[in-house]
């Protein structure tokens, strides 16, 4: 081997090298977030996302789910995937609200009332359009969109089939103004509480009750602490994935092009984990001995109350009423007034 030929192999090795050394540095484990427990839709979607990730990127890039609120409360991960000290997040889009009020329009009373409004709303450009407002309000990405269902109320002190019966309930929601509000609108002033502690103020019974969809009542294990069900369908739970800001402009445009073609993967699975599981979700809590009922009337009375009252004052907040009217056409449903 002549010297010349010696220095050009010996370039191609450090040139092999180098290029390993930076596809090794490049190689990304992305630290999730996941409010719920294992067993959770927001889990399924988690999951669904890593894998497509995996695929996508031949096995270069992937995410580690830490489940449960092991990162913290979901209205704080929003501030850590903000800074970003935290790269992604799968957490109830009622607390992203506080961040980014137009998503309020997810969480107004009975304006979704199927997982199909749901899918249309989210992959449709409104969905786009609140992806934007909450990259330039909240400095996070919504990469990926979790169904987990109607959220209904459980407690632990006696079936609740009518408004009458909310009555002296102390009853704990999210931090979010919406939810706050519809209680007051059926008559009681209920807790805000971190999800973090939720389980923990049942157990305590510094709160009576709350609501989530039965696929979280079930991962929370919430049965342990709560004997009724009430089969109310006031809000139909969305759950976003989002990616810090920052971390997605630090990515090259062919792994965001990955990043967002996994989270449509992972959407397509947490409707399939929906649809595929929820029946058997419910019976899971009906063996756990848990009574569910429905409430009176085809619920008309909840409906009622929560509309005329809590719709109008938030019209402003989600972007006015042509925006609550743009929804309720995308889905269908007849306009409002002032
Ligand atoms: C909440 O009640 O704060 C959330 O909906 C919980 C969740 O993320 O499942």
């Amino acid at each position: 081997m002549t010297v010349l030929s010696k220095i050009a192999s010996g370039a191609a090795i450090a040139l092999t090298a180098s290029i390993m050394s930076i596809s090794a540095a490049d190689a990304k484990n992305f630290k999730i977030a996941v409010g719920d427990s294992g067993g959770s839709s927001q889990e399924a979607t988690g999951k669904a996302f890593v894998e497509a990730l995996e695929e996508l990127s031949g096995g270069e890039h992937t995410g580690t789910l830490f489940l449960n609120g092991q990162l913290g409360s979901e209205q704080d991960t929003v501030n850590e995937a903000a800074i970003g000290t935290l790269d992604m997040s799968i957490l109830a889009i009622n607390n992203v609200t506080p961040f980014s009020p137009t998503v309020g329009v997810f969480s107004l009373p009975y304006v979704i009332l199927s997982l199909e409004d749901a899918e249309k709303l989210t992959q449709g450009p409104i969905g786009q359009e609140l992806t934007e407002n909450t990259i330039n309000d909240a400095g996070v990405r919504i990469i990926a969109w979790t169904y987990t269902g109607f959220r209904r109320l459980t407690n632990s002190k006696k079936p609740v089939k009518s408004v009458a019966d909310l009555q002296g309930l102390v009853i704990r929601v999210p931090k979010n103004e919406i939810m706050i509000d519809t209680y007051k609108a059926w008559g009681i002033s209920p807790t805000p509480m971190a999800w973090s502690e939720t389980f923990a103020g049942l157990q305590t019974q510094v709160v009576d009750g709350q609501d989530n969809p039965y696929t979280t009542i079930n991962a929370m294990k919430f049965y342990e602490v709560q004997k009724y069900v009430t089969n109310i369908r006031y809000i139909f739970s969305i759950e976003p994935l989002i990616i810090s800001e920052q971390v997605f402009q630090g990515l090259s445009a062919e792994e965001q092009e990955m990043i967002l073609e996994a989270g449509k993967k992972a959407t397509a699975a947490s409707a399939q984990f929906l649809r595929d599981n929820e029946a058997e979700i419910k019976q899971i809590l009906l063996d756990e001995g848990m009574q569910i009922d429905d409430p009176e009337n085809n619920e008309e009375e909840f409906i009622k109350l929560a509309t005329e009252a809590v719709w109008p004052k938030f019209y402003d907040s989600i972007g006015g009423i042509e925006k609550m009217n743009a929804v309720l056409a995308e889905i269908g449903r007849e306009p409002v007034s002032e």
